[in-house]
C-alpha cells in the first residue's frame, strides 16, 4: 500500500506542526540527544528556521516536511558547518512521527534532500546517530552513507547506561 502523503518545503505555517512533530520524539526519549524539558523553541525561532531553510539551488540548507491530511508527520533538515573551513558539510536530521513510521516517509524524505544537495553547495551529507538505532541506520546505509566514527560512551542515560554515538557521511554526486 503506498502511503499517502506529499513532501514539500517547509513554510511559516508548518512552525506549530513543526515543533509538536520534535516535542513527540524528544518525549520518545529513545532518538535524540535532549531530553524532555531541555527542548524548547518558540514559534518565532522556528519560522526563522524554516524561512533559512527555504532549499533555494546553491543554497546550504534545506528543510522538507512530509504532510498527511495537513499535518506535518515528518521532517528533514540540512545545516551547514559555521565556518568557511567546514561549510560544504551539511548535517542531516531526519524525525518521522511514530504513528508514521514503517511506511516510506523517511525515505522519500532522505532522497527528496539528496536530490536538492545536488543542486546545493553542500559537498558532504554527515550526521550522528546513537548506535542503537538500528532503523535509522538501515536507512542511512541504504543510502550510501558510510561511518566515519564511534564516539563511545557519548551519552549518559537517567538509568545511568551510556550509549555509543555514530558518525556517518556520503559525498554529494555531482
Ligand atoms: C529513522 C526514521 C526517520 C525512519 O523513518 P521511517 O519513515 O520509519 O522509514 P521508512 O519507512 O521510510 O523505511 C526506510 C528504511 O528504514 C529502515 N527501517 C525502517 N523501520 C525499520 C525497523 N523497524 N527496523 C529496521 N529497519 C527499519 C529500513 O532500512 C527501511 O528500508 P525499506 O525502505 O527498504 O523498508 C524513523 O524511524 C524515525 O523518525 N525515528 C525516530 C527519530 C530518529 O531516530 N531519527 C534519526 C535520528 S539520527
Amino acid at each position: 500500500m503506498v502511503a499517502d502523503f506529499t513532501l514539500a518545503p517547509a513554510v511559516s505555517s508548518d512552525a506549530a506542526g513543526l515543533i509538536s512533530l520534535r516535542a513527540g520524539v524528544v518525549a520518545e526519549g529513545e532518538f535524540l540527544v535532549a531530553e524532555p524539558g531541555e527542548f524548547v523553541v518558540s514559534i518565532e525561532a522556528m519560522i526563522v528556521r524554516i524561512r533559512a531553510g527555504d532549499a533555494a539551488p546553491g543554497s546550504s540548507r534545506c528543510l522538507f516536511v512530509a504532510r498527511a491530511r495537513h499535518q506535518v508527520i515528518g521532517v528533514v533538515e540540512v545545516q551547514p558547518g559555521a565556518f568557511r573551513r567546514n561549510r560544504h558539510v551539511g548535517h542531516v536530521e531526519v524525525l518521522v512521527r511514530r504513528d508514521w513510521r514503517g511506511r516510506g516517509v523517511g525515505r522519500a524524505l532522505m532522497e527528496r534532500m539528496i536530490e536538492w544537495a545536488g543542486t546545493s553547495a553542500v559537498r558532504k551529507l554527515a550526521l550522528a546517530v546513537y548506535a542503537h538505532n538500528l532503523p535509522a541506520i538501515a536507512l542511512y546505509r541504504s543510502l550510501g552513507f558510510v561511518e566515519e566514527g564511534r564516539r563511545v560512551g557519548e551519552y549518559a542515560f537517567p538509568d545511568g547506561s551510556v550509549r555509543d554515538d555514530l558518525l556517518m557521511a556520503r559525498a554529494v554526486g555531482r
